[in-house]
């Protein structure tokens, strides 16, 4: 596809690509711009940058405005909670049915995701800084409701205030009266906060004080462009959400409203340039002083200052965001008295109420009051004489002894800063930056690197996002210490505890950072893991044997072809297999937490596979692994399962794959791979030619070796349907005595009569005797007998063979039974449709039977492709002899032997 025809099919589809800058962005409806048209915009980046530049074509994009703010293009980092999660198909009932009553009524997707991933607690008692559940344990609270939650769980004299305001029986509600209450909060408020703030207006939440600020700035100026940052927070109703730059909040809801237009936060010239661009038309620029919601992003020092200047400048206004930084929370009463501003309208909420009733403020400067806002704006609750008392006596515990509560947030904020500074220095690969001010402090991990070092489950479950909710799953369920991931940002732990949090406290919340962090340095998914894999059992030790991950090969270079394999759990017990890390759980409770996990595991690419052929190429893949097993594959509706499969196919188109091999049930699932859609250039094959030749190889040479003619062996193939089974049936007539195709016996007429019209075609073509049956005990009169069928479990038995027989097994999972060639010595196993590669191939979990440099024909198919360039015949459906017959070839010249 060209990149205009990209653009063209995309624009169909309803999506607006425009430049912006070197980035190239686009806004679409939901759904379609998936990972593969993600892959084709990433490729054609630099044209379609310059087509959408081009005026002709920009002409059907123009806005009357800028854009709306919308991330930069960047290819999907897969599955992660904060994004396509949401989207995920609607919980089944059965799912919902033994929920508690909040997650069946009132958070059904949230609750039921928490509950997978062990982070759905009930707490019972609030208890100071700490929860405590129905077991007694007692949690840390480092969320304390992002900050709403100052003075911890209990907090006597809030209550004792509003006990107070029962007693002397006031009036809570008198709306269009005077409030004692509302007008003795806003004196003391306005007498604390920065001076020049002179009139309040409340609120039941931040989002509402927001609102307020944002109807007040454009009443008093009498325009109605708001600016704001991007990524920053304020709030969920349309107007905050608006202000709210942050796509993942806005999309679908019809935000941002008209007017909202972004800057990036901290940078001083984009709001001067803003400005500049449209004289007279922004009311004003509204930020945080630090970023919460986006990962705990302190502004540069002297940030406000310089934004309220150029405010004033353009005419606009400065309305600075204390709802989560202010009162305390910062070390200071409010964070903008670091930059020594008096804002035109400052917001607050969340503390003010003393972490017991809700309550908003919006304070503003005289110049700023407008009677028409006075007289219009206004709500039921805000105000209220509880709300007040609360917030009352939330500024009596701040202030008393000379703000001692501010101070001690200062001092206990350094100490616990200065700790996490040292975790830091501990583990510099894995903590990306420590930052924040007073206990609003965040602790950016860089996860990509941890999953990457250590690959296995810990890189699949990076890779789907999940790692970091996993980290605070372990921190709440084994260190005990709520702890929150930041929302927008996927890789910030959030520390916001109750101002009132001690030292002790704080070392604490360190010591159990670093327990996790140290977890994830060795690599130890079964330890990160444990409390969900084998809930309510003691943490098992880590197993004697040092982990044994397969030896990364290194980076490949650049100019090696790239190449990826699909491959599926073969069984529950495969989980071992994948991680090593998982040998201290037992089968059973590995496919238990893998069952629990799978509706939100994605495709996810692992492991490092480098290979370099006699010729001196070199090919260099990764495996993209389906979590299911083959029966979860089959049990699944058809277009679910190749749903899946097509996700791994674009996973591995997105990370550059050349050749896609199709593994297992993934072929089997998707129509020997004809059901997928990839980009023209990228080749997906089923391997099923090489599985084919290497089979029929095999054979041959083990006839060879025991002076037993091919010629004169009667052959049977079992699952002769199928595109393997086909293959051999058309292939062998010319070389055995006699052909038996065998077929599944629970098949219907249907299966027989396929069945009868292969034999009847491979007849006439060589005139050897062929017959088809559904009787497994044919079986006895063959001597060399080739399997390859899609059944889930062995079914294969000695009383079903003859004597000496060569059995050749290609399916995956076998179809001989385990104890077969115990059983039965006589019997001969040939091949297993196995290769080996060419010397010092590393090949990661592909190496079978316990050999690192065999792997499976259909794997090493997909290698031959990558090294050698081969894109003709049939790689996918129905094979073709000449294919098999080629590929076998390439794959002799590339140095693959074939396995006796
Ligand atoms: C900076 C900021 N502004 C506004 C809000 C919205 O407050 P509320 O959730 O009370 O509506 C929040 C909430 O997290 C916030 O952090």
């Amino acid at each position: 596809m060209t990149a205009s025809e990209v653009l063209a099919d995309l624009r169909r589809q309803g999506v607006t690509l425009w430049a912006d800058g070197p980035d190239l962005r686009f806004s679409a409806p939901r759904g379609v711009v998936d990972a593969a048209a993600v892959s084709l915009l990433s490729r054609h980046k630099p044209e379609l940058l310059r087509l959408v530049a081009s005026p002709s074509e920009a002409a059907p994009e123009a806005a009357p405005q800028p854009p709306p703010a919308a991330l930069p293009l960047r290819a999907p980092a897969g599955f992660s909670l904060d994004d396509d999660v949401l989207s995920l198909a609607a919980i089944p009932d059965w799912v919902l049915e033994d929920q508690a009553p909040y997650v069946r009524h009132v958070s059904p997707y949230k609750g039921f995701l928490y509950g997978r991933m062990g982070l759905d607690k009930t707490f019972l008692r609030g208890e100071g800084c700490y929860l405590v559940d129905a077991d007694g344990h007692r949690y840390a609270d480092c969320i304390a409701q992002f900050g709403a939650v100052p003075f911890g769980h209990d907090p006597d004299p809030v209550w004792d205030a509003i006990v107070a305001l029962r007693r002397e029986r006031r009036p809570n509600l008198v709306i269009t009266s005077i409030s004692q209450e509302a007008g003795a909060l806003a004196e003391r408020l306005l007498a604390l906060a920065p001076p020049g703030l002179a009139h309040a207006v409340f609120s039941n939440s931040g989002a509402e004080a927001v609102e307020a600020a944002l109807k007040l700035a454009r009443v008093a100026t009498g325009r109605t462009g708001i600016l704001s940052a991007r990524d920053g927070f304020h709030g969920l109703t349309l107007g905050a959400l608006s202000a709210t730059g942050r796509d993942f909040f806005q999309r679908g809801f019809g935000a941002p409203a008209a007017g909202f237009n972004y800057v990036p936060f901290g940078d001083l010239a984009a709001v001067e340039a803003a400005m500049a661009a449209r004289p007279g038309y922004f009311a004003a620029f509204i930020v945080e002083p630090v970023q919460g919601e986006s990962g705990i992003l302190p502004a540069p020092p002297g940030y406000l200052r310089e934004a309220q200047a150029i405010c004033r400048r353009h005419g606009a206004l400065l309305i600075v965001d204390e709802v989560q930084t202010g009162l305390g929370r910062t070390g200071r009463l409010f964070a903008c008295e670091e930059d020594g501003v008096t804002p035109d309208v400052m917001v607050l909420a969340k503390a003010l109420g003393g972490g017991l009733v809700p309550v908003g403020a919006c304070l503003y400067t005289r110049e700023v009051y407008r009677e028409s806002f006075d007289l219009r704006h206004g709500s039921t609750f805000g105000g209220n004489a509880l709300a007040c008392r609360a917030a009352m006596a939330t500024l009596d515990l701040l202030t008393r002894d000379d703000q001692a509560l501010v101070r001690h947030v200062a001092a206990v904020g350094r100490t616990l800063r200065a700790d996490l500074d040292a975790v830091q220095a501990e583990f510099p690969r894995l903590v990306a930056a420590v930052r924040g001010r007073g206990l609003m402090l965040g602790v950016a991990l860089d996860l990509d690197q941890a999953g990457r070092a250590a690959g296995g489950i810990i890189s699949a479950m990076q890779q789907q996002g999940l790692l970091l909710y996993l980290v605070v799953s372990y921190l709440l369920n084994v260190a005990r210490i709520r702890i929150a991931p930041s929302f927008t940002q996927g890789t910030v732990l959030r520390i916001e505890p109750p101002l009132v949090a001690d030292e002790a406290f704080c070392a604490a919340v360190a010591a159990g950072l670093r327990r996790v962090l140290a977890i994830l340095e060795r690599g130890d998914a079964g330890a990160l893991l444990a409390h969900l894999i084998a809930p309510g059992a003691p943490i098992p030790a880590e197993p004697a044997s040092p982990r044994k991950a397969p030896a990364s090969p290194g980076e490949a270079p650049a100019t090696a072809a790239r190449f990826a394999f699909v491959v599926h759990l073969l069984g529950p017990s495969d989980m071992h297999r994948f991680d090593p890390s998982f040998a201290r759980f037992t089968t059973a409770q590995l496919d238990g937490f893998r069952r629990r996990t799978a509706p939100f595991v994605r495709p996810f690419a692992s492991g490092a596979l480098q290979v370099r052929d006699r010729a001196g190429r070199e090919a260099a893949g990764e495996l993209l692994v389906i979590p299911h097993t083959p029966e979860e594959l089959l049990a699944l509706p058809g277009a679910e399962a190749r749903d899946l499969v097509q996700r791994a196919v674009d996973l591995g188109a997105e990370r550059g794959a050349a050749v896609i091999g199709l593994g297992g049930f993934s072929s089997i699932v998707s129509d020997g791979g004809l059901a997928l859609k990839a980009p023209p250039e990228l080749r997906i094959t089923s391997g099923n030619s090489l599985t084919t030749w290497t089979a029929l190889a095999a054979v041959e040479r083990a006839c060879a070796a025991r002076r037993m003619p091919l010629e004169g062996c009667t052959v049977a193939i079992l699952g002769a349907a199928g595109a393997i089974g086909h293959a051999l049936a058309r292939l062998c007539p010319d070389r055995a005595g006699a052909l038996l195709l065998v077929g599944n016996p629970r098949s219907a007429q249907g299966g027989l009569d396929r069945l009868e019209a292969i034999a009847a075609a491979c007849r006439a073509a060589s005139g050897r005797p062929v017959r088809a049956t559904l009787d497994l005990d044919a079986l006895a009169e063959a001597d060399v007998v080739f399997t390859a069928t899609s059944a889930v479990a062995p079914f294969l038995r000695g009383t079903q063979l003859r004597r000496g027989a060569l059995i050749c097994d290609v399916s995956r999972p076998k179809n001989a039974m385990p104890d077969l060639y115990a059983e039965r010595p006589d019997l001969v196993p040939v091949g297993s449709g196995l290769l080996r590669a060419p010397a010092g191939a590393a090949l990661d979990r592909l190496g079978e039977c316990g050999q690192p440099d065999v792997l499976v024909a259909c794997a090493a198919e997909t290698i031959v492709l990558a090294l050698s360039g081969h894109r003709d015949g049939h790689l996918c459906g129905a094979l073709d002899l000449a294919t098999i017959e080629a590929i076998g070839r390439l794959a002799t010249q590339a140095g693959f032997a074939v396995v006796e």
